[in-house]
């Protein structure tokens, strides 16, 4: 059956979803929002972790087409789109090939400008990242309305963080991230994570970071990852399935900000205007 849309959106939301190290949650978080948010919209969830495909092996899934294909020519953007349900298709990553790791910026533009022809209704491209401070990330970080990053409750986590934010800061000017706390019992502790990031942020930087809620940490989570199961799939009713529907009906409140001028195209004009 067909699922009724809202399409709410004039230009489609593009959202990075990045974070400091390997592990805390970054690509799951992805897919699961996703999967939330294509309950009521069109969701795209782009592969960016370009050396370490991830979200195809969530998924279960064993793909002949991806994004090194478009970016050599050899098809479409949309000819390597996968569609997982009716609001929500992927544009899966190559493992292993150095090539995609090692893309300069303009190849990286040249990705999301594959974007500009898209031209079926969307309302939120979600890109998931590679660990770290990576130039990939830095670009679709820039390129993107929201930049998410998760965070868990390690004291490496909060260093990276903060290395992570410093750099996106200098060399990209990007200055507002909404932080989502991962694998934490409750809001209390999320908050309290948040509070040591805020101290140093706000001591040391010139951002602004905005605490957006936190993901419970579950061993069906686990499960569900070896099972190839998304959470918000199998286990619907599940605390962490019921979490990420409420962080996505949070995200739909997110308005594309009236200084930026939003669409796909604007990644390319805000990496020319930060590289000149
Ligand atoms: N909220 C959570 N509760 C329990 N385990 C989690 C949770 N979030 C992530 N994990 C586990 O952490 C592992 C790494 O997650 P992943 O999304 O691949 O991280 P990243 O993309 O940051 O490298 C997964 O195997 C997953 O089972
Ligand atoms: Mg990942």
């Amino acid at each position: 059956m067909q699922a009724t849309r809202h399409n709410s959106r004039q230009a489609p939301l593009v959202i990075t979803v990045t974070g400091g190290k390997g592990g805390i949650g970054k690509s799951n978080i992805a897919l699961n929002l996703s999967l939330a948010l294509q309950q009521q919209s069109q969701v795209i969830l782009m592969d960016g972790d370009l050396g370490l495909a991830n979200i195809n092996v969530l998924l279960g899934l064993d793909l002949k087409r991806n994004l090194s294909h478009v970016l050599q020519g050899e098809c479409q953007l949309t000819d390597a789109m996968i569609t997982i349900t009716n609001g929500l298709q992927i544009i899966p990553a190559s493992s292993g090939k150095k090539v995609m790791v090692d893309l300069n910026e303009m190849e990286l533009g040249g990705i999301i400008h594959a974007f500009s022809q898209y031209t079926q209704p969307l309302d939120y491209l979600v890109i998931d990242t590679a660990a770290g401070i990576v130039k990939s990330v830095g670009c679709f970080a820039a390129a993107s309305h929201e930049v998410i990053v998760v965070l868990c409750n390690e004291p490496a986590a909060l260093t990276d963080t903060y290395a992570l934010i410093k750099v996106f800061k200098q060399d990209y000017n990007i200055s507002r991230y909404r932080v989502l706390v991962n694998m934490v019992d409750n809001d209390h502790e999320a908050r309290k994570v948040f509070s040591k990031l805020t101290t140093v942020i706000e001591r040391f930087l010139d951002v602004s970071i905005q605490y957006m809620g936190y993901v419970p940490y579950d061993e069906l989570f686990r499960k569900s990852v070896q099972q190839q199961k998304p959470v918000l799939m199998h286990y619907s009713n599940s605390r962490v399935a019921l979490k990420f529907k409420d962080l996505a009906k949070q995200m739909t409140n997110w308005r594309l900000q009236s200084s930026v001028s939003g669409g796909l195209e604007f990644f390319l004009e805000r990496r020319l205007s930060t590289t000149e």
